[in-house]
């Protein structure tokens, strides 16, 4: 999350990836995510609970999308807002018209852009041009709004410690960036297990491991890389854009598939992840995919609840702060009582 001065003058937060965030800051998202869960699964998404009531979102994609697209709209319409979503093509980002002037534009009209784009660089001049928050909801370098749901997830089921083993098994791609981003900032052992020359980001990881509060591997036998594991992740071979690398990529992840063998050497208490979407028989087995150590199916449910919090903190901050406030008080209460 970064801070911007906009145009006008004001401080706005962008939500581009995890830089500006320390684990106090996650933690706190984190603690309001499981709050609007919870009011959600209690069914208290209460005509009260407006905090972005009479705003609205533009939310631009240039590329295709099923859970970001639904868990944004729906979790702006939950929230007493309104989501126009714009199909990248119609606007024509950076060629119809330029990317300083959609922002400008879209600062007059809307409260904030959430955008899925090829370029992270674009991402970044929207964030610079506009007076309103922008979140991105994948580019090519990142995928952070993912990231922050899984780690959500594993937080809530109470998975989430110093030494835990999170292996990403597959391609060093926006996905696992961000993963690496987060070990720059939360405590935890990342590893990485991709083929040779399909690595991460090499900038990210050298800014991570220069931060990192755990430990960020890179290894290249898949094997290796899952014995002991708390958490097996995988995501596509073939990213949005690498469409003509298909068939080579098919060959070089082969050995990198999570299946039945490789979840044997995690621990057996170990939960198996994807952000989806996922392809099964490819990075992963359908066995393990629909099996009993999946949590797959939760990790996309909490895109929308950790989205909802995210979108709280940028776009009405008063509500969100009034919340840990109270939390805190409550907290530092119960302790006095104890
Ligand atoms: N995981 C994810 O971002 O899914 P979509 O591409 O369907 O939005
Ligand atoms: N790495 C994948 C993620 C999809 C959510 C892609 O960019 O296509």
């Amino acid at each position: 999350m970064s801070q911007h001065q906009s145009g006008n003058g004001s401080k706005k937060r962008d939500f581009l990836g995890f830089t500006g965030l320390d684990a106090a800051k996650i933690i706190e998202l984190f603690d309001y995510s499981l709050f609007i869960k919870q009011e959600r699964h209690a069914n208290r998404n209460s005509d009260e609970f407006r905090p972005i009531r009479h705003k609205t979102v533009a939310m631009i994609f240039n590329k295709p999308s099923l859970r970001t697209r639904v868990s944004f709209e729906l979790g702006v319409y939950e929230l007493g807002g309104h989501a126009i979503s714009l199909e990248g093509k119609s606007i024509g980002v950076g060629e119809r018209e330029s990317v300083e002037d959609i922002a400008r534009l879209l600062s007059r009209y809307n409260d904030a852009i959430v955008a899925r784009l090829h370029e992270h660089e674009i991402i970044e001049t929207l964030a610079a041009y506009a007076d309103i928050p922008v979140i991105n909801a994948l580019t090519d370098l990142s995928h952070p709004c993912q990231i922050l749901a899984d780690a959500f997830t594993l937080y809530e089921k109470g998975l989430w410690r110093e030494d835990t083993k999170v292996v990403f098994v597959g391609d060093g791609n926006n996905v696992a960036n961000s993963w690496i981003e987060l070990a720059g900032i939360l405590p935890f052992h990342f590893v990485l297990a991709c083929p040779e020359g399909y690595l991460s980001d090499e900038k990210l990881l050298r800014q991570a491991r220069a931060n990192a509060k755990g430990s960020i591997e890179i290894l290249h036998d898949p094997m290796e890389a899952a014995r002991n594991a708390d958490v097996l992740y995988t995501d596509v071979w073939t990213s949005m854009g690498q469409e003509e690398e298909i068939a080579e990529r098919l060959k070089a992840f082969a050995p990198f598939q999570i299946n039945s063998k490789m979840l044997a050497e995690a621990k057996s208490s170990a939960v198996v992840m994807h952000c989806m979407p996922a392809h099964r028989g490819q990075e992963i087995s359908a066995e393990v995919m629909d099996g009993p150590q999946s949590i797959i199916i939760d990790e996309a449910e909490n895109r929308l609840h950790v989205q909802k919090a995210l979108m709280v903190k940028l776009m009405n901050h008063d509500v969100y702060r009034k919340f840990h406030l109270t939390h805190r008080l409550n907290r530092a209460a119960n302790r006095l009582k104890a």
